[in-house]
């Protein structure tokens, strides 16, 4: 029995919380560790949709979860964000929610910071979600940001302040943006108090002391290997580490905590936001897949950038991020299409090359090498087995499988919490 941690494999909105929904029902505990309210993680249970930012997904299924310190906090987006699941019946106390109290939180001053920059940098913008996630995590690096535990400490809070505003300030009145007072800041905080700090608590205790009593944790990644800060196609990346390592000190538990490293593939592509894509269609076939693929940002509303499966990307990010199986979503949105074509390799200049490059001028220059499979016109959405499934389907996940050097576990066939088909149960390896 291990533990298991979901990551991202591609750019994001691999169905990530759809796996973790059907995963949380065999764990305990479910455990945010990066990122912060630009996620957008969507669970469709019977006739209702849950759309989870910084909610672990484990709650749906009421299950313990977890806000670990290396998440970035907006606690306006949490409040609202708990107020709507509350709405729809969800119970979220602090019994069954945990928030690291060392975690950083996210500030006015980092929306209009992130914000004022993306307009600055006009074509060679990033297309971030401008909810302040890249300035939050400057900030902590930079030893100045305000820790929910400095929540409980006003004369902390008061020198902190100062400092945050003479840094956010100068940059905001550079841009040309509208600067913070002091005042402002302090009200903000002021407000959310009372409601944030009761959910506080030493979480790597709560989970050293989970693991002692045996419990099963699930962590559940946002975003994917190539928005990782240091592997993905960087400056077009988020701001955070994604891969399952940043599990265990993202939440403050040990490395051989992580278990089982299940990497969520979608069968094709998408990225929200700028940057490199090699196998993006720009035809008619992309715009099919964005259409039966719902493929809309779930946190912005933007129209995701469709294309082929990448077979090249998913193999490095496999070894990356240490994966030991995937779960392969969205298997039906290719139904009934006469061609399937998969990325295996690389041009770039005119030479073949295997792996992706680093440089961004390369990594934009590179031409996909494509293999080419006969579709299938049988449906495979809804198939709870694998032997519902068209044989060339079967085929077309073997395939998967050989290039990216890695088994397929998991297949989901539909949006739909139970349409999933289960070929090895990560819990169990
Ligand atoms: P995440 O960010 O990785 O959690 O993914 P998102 O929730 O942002 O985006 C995935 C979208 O695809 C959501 O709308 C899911 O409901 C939907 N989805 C997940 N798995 C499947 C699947 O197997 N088939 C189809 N058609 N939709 C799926
Ligand atoms: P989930 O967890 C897809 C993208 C943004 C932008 C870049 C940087 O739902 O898979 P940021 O606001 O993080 O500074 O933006 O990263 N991005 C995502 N794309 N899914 C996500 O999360 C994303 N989170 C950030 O679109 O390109
Ligand atoms: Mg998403």
């Amino acid at each position: 029995m291990s533990n298991v941690t979901v990551i991202g494999t591609q750019w994001g909105d691999e169905g990530k919380g759809k796996i973790v929904d059907w995963l949380a029902s065999r764990a305990d505990i479910v455990v945010r560790f990066q990122g912060g309210h630009n996620a957008g993680h969507t669970l469709v249970v019977g006739d209702q949709v849950y759309k989870l930012s910084l909610l672990p997904s484990g709650l749906v299924r009421g299950k313990i979860g977890v806000i670990g310190n290396g998440v970035v906090v907006d606690p306006k987006a949490l409040m609202t964000e708990i107020d709507r699941v509350t709405a729809q019946g969800l119970v979220v106390t602090p019994e069954t929610l945990w928030i690291a109290e060392n975690a950083p939180l996210i500030l006015p001053v980092h929306g209009a910071l992130d914000r004022a920059r993306e307009a600055a940098r006009g074509e060679h913008k990033i297309g971030t979600t401008g909810r302040g996630i890249g300035p939050a995590y400057e900030d902590k690096v930079a030893r100045r940001a305000i820790r929910i535990c400095d929540l409980a400490e006003p004369e902390t809070l008061d020198w902190k302040l100062d400092e945050l505003l003479l840094h956010h300030n100068t940059l905001l009145a550079g841009l040309g943006a509208e600067t913070f007072t002091k005042d402002q800041l302090k009200d903000f905080l002021t407000e959310i108090t009372p409601r944030l700090l009761p959910f506080s608590c030493q979480v790597w205790d709560r989970l050293d002391e989970a693991r002692r009593a045996g419990r099963r944790i699930l962590f559940e990644g946002a975003q994917a290997v190539m928005l990782d800060v240091d592997h993905g196609t960087y400056p077009y990346v988020t701001s955070s580490n994604t891969v399952a390592a940043v599990a265990a000190s993202g939440s403050g538990v040990s490395p051989s905590s992580v278990g089982f490293v299940l990497g969520i593939a979608k069968a094709y592509t998408t990225r929200v936001g700028e940057g490199p894509f090699p196998t993006e269609l720009h035809d008619q076939t992309g715009r099919t897949l964005g259409e039966r693929g719902h493929e809309f940002g779930t946190v912005t509303g933007r129209p995701r950038r469709c294309g082929w499966f990448d077979a090249v990307l998913i193999r490095r990010a496999v070894r990356v991020g240490g994966v030991s199986g995937i779960a392969l979503t969205k298997l039906d949105v290719l139904d009934g299409l006469d061609e399937i074509s998969i990325c295996v390799g690389y041009e770039l200049d005119g030479q073949k090359i295997e792996t992706f490059p680093s440089a961004p001028g390369a990594q934009a220059r590179v031409k996909p090498v494509y293999e080419t499979m006969p579709g299938w016109k049988e449906t495979t959405a809804g198939a709870r087995s694998w032997a519902e499934l068209p044989a060339q389907a079967i085929k077309y996940v073997r395939r998967i499988e050989e290039l990216i050097e890695a088994p397929v576990t998991l297949l989901s066939t539909s949006p739909e919490r139970d349409d999933t088909i289960l070929m090895r149960d990560p819990f169990e390896d």
